[in-house]
């Protein structure tokens, strides 16, 4: 861990998942470029630490607390290592996700548990350890969702319902905190070519890239799929000064994917 952008204001944000090859990784990067501490709190413990330097060794602002966030407590102890690194916590981003693409009649109680308790248990007990540290000033969280909570697929029941959950908590918790100066913004993103979504693809499709180009085509309206510092950006966006007056608020990121009501070409 190095701290070269001390400049002040210097900020600090935990970002749960930061470590994931895709939006994760992402927002991670681009905060730390953008001159803010930021937490990487994830179960992958080779990522973390691999980010966190990478990050240290670019002459920004990274730490790593490895931990798996469904377990009780981990969130104030992610609270409690940001302020011992930082002197403080300003920012979250409950990015951490996990997917679950199975028939209704086939979910078993175990995957429903597991997929609702990384999705939203989590997103709940990180926001609430970070709205209780946060300084008197204030401060924000973004919450990642998907277009799955707007629409969805087959076998999608249960993401879907926690990523419907996650938008009706961004709105419930900007309604809380906005007397304690604290803003809640949710982004849904469609389809980003992560290696968690290329290794589910890679379930159903021999030829995974073929299988994206097609998708680009017939489902979204624009040409390129949305890229994991994409998100990122969002992410800093809402994180700053510039969205000082946006609070309960949820923005597509999918190449227009959820405005569409048939597909290309059809
Ligand atoms: N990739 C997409 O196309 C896409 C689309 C819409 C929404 N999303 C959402 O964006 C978020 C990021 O998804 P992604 O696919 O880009 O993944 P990602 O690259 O951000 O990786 C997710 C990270 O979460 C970590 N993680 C998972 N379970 C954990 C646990 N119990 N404790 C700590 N860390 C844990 C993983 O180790 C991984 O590093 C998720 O919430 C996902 O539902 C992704």
């Amino acid at each position: 861990m190095t701290k070269p952008h001390a400049e002040p204001p210097s900020k600090t944000v935990i970002i749960t998942g930061g470590a994931g090859g895709g939006i994760g990784g992402g927002v991670s990067a681009v905060m730390a470029e953008a001159g803010w501490n930021i937490v990487i709190v994830d179960i992958d413990l080779e990522a973390g630490r691999g980010l966190s330097e990478q990050l240290a060794r670019q002459g920004l602002s990274a730490a790593f607390f490895g931990a798996d966030i469904t377990l009780p407590g981990c969130a104030e102890q992610a609270v409690s290592f940001a302020n011992s690194q930082f002197g403080g916590v300003d920012a979250l981003v409950n990015n951490a996700g996990i997917g679950l693409v199975k028939d209704i009649a086939e979910v078993s109680d175990e995957d429903y548990r597991r997929v609702f308790s990384v999705n939203i248990d989590a997103a709940y007990r990180f926001s609430r350890a970070v709205v209780r540290a946060m300084p008197a000033s204030g401060g924000a969280i973004v919450n990642i969702s998907s277009v799955h909570a707007l629409a969805t697929c087959p076998g999608y029941t249960v993401y879907a319902a926690t990523k419907g959950a996650i938008d009706a908590f961004t709105r419930a918790l900007a309604v809380d905190c906005g007397p304690r100066r604290i803003r809640v913004n949710c982004i849904h993103p469609g389809l980003v070519p992560s290696p968690q979504n290329r290794d589910l693809i890679g379930r159903f499709a021999d030829d995974v890239d073929a299988w994206l180009n097609t998708y680009t085509l017939k489902k979204q309206l624009l040409a390129n799929l949305p890229e994991a510092r994409q998100v990122g950006e969002l992410v800093r966006f809402f994180l700053g000064g510039a969205a000082s007056a946006i609070t309960g608020q949820s923005i597509a990121i999918d190449g227009g994917t959820s405005v569409m009501l048939y597909e290309r070409g059809s």
